[in-house]
């Protein structure tokens, strides 16, 4: 039973570069407030995997548009995550490959339009949105934008952790490999990863998860997008 609750149609962006602890904090916050959370990187991710699954290229504008437009036809994305046909591949989407290749068709401007009309319809209804885009392109006129970041170290130290469960990787590995991610997401020429304006900025470096948070709820109570429920 959340806490707080949240006022009618509220819509919450948090960006921040890969491992800056967005899917943790937004799943975290969700329980707080009762939103559901959509994780947009998940969209990528799948246009990245089966594209790779089908030998179309990662950096060519067309046949990627094409593509994105039927694959938007067979899917559901939902708080749950990504089904296809009835099943849920969002697991099948978290590993590294499919991550790699999301940051390659995340750059190709036709791919993030094509997204871009589902991603606001979905948010219509009030959510805690994630991405890198949210504040700046996708949802604009959010009336809370968080920018999570953390140290590259402590980002690549997340993630490791992660992957050690997965085959395992060095830390110096992960490291070169997010940066290069980083610069990918950053130097893109359409809606590239940046804080908007009026968004929040956290380094999460050395704060618990649950301290994001509270910092996020404290913003969301003075700005009486939140109300303690009786
Ligand atoms: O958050 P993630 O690791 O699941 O995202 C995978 C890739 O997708 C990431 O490298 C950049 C891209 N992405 C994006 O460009 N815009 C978004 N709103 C979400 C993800």
């Amino acid at each position: 039973m959340s806490e707080w609750r949240a006022v009618n149609g509220l819509t919450i962006a948090i960006d921040g570069p890969s491992g800056s602890g967005k899917g943790t904090v937004a799943k975290m916050l969700a329980e707080e407030i009762g939103l559901p959370v959509l994780d947009t990187g998940l969209l990528y991710r799948l246009v990245g995997s089966v594209a790779l699954a089908r030998n179309i290229s990662l950096e060519t504008e067309s046949p990627l548009a094409e593509f994105v437009e039927s694959l938007l036809d067979m899917m559901e994305w939902t708080v749950d995550g990504i089904c296809i046909n009835g099943d849920n591949v969002t697991d099948t989407l978290r590993s590294e490959q499919a991550g790699e290749a999301a940051s390659k068709v995340a750059a190709m401007s036709t791919v993030r339009e094509k997204l871009l009309g589902l991603q606001r319809q979905l948010a219509q209804k009030g959510c805690i949105m994630d991405g890198r885009d949210i504040g700046t392109v996708v949802l604009p006129e959010a009336p809370a934008k968080f920018f999570l970041t953390a140290s590259i170290r402590e980002r690549a130290r997340r993630r490791w952790a992660q992957l050690k469960n997965r085959g395992g990787s060095s830390l110096d590995a992960v490291v070169a490999e997010l940066k290069m991610r980083d610069q990918r997401d950053m130097e893109r020429h359409h809606a590239p990863l940046k804080q908007a304006a009026d968004a929040i900025v956290i380094d999460s470096t050395t704060l618990r998860a649950d301290d994001v948070v509270d910092r996020m709820l404290g913003v969301l109570e003075r700005r009486k997008l939140i109300t303690a429920s009786v």
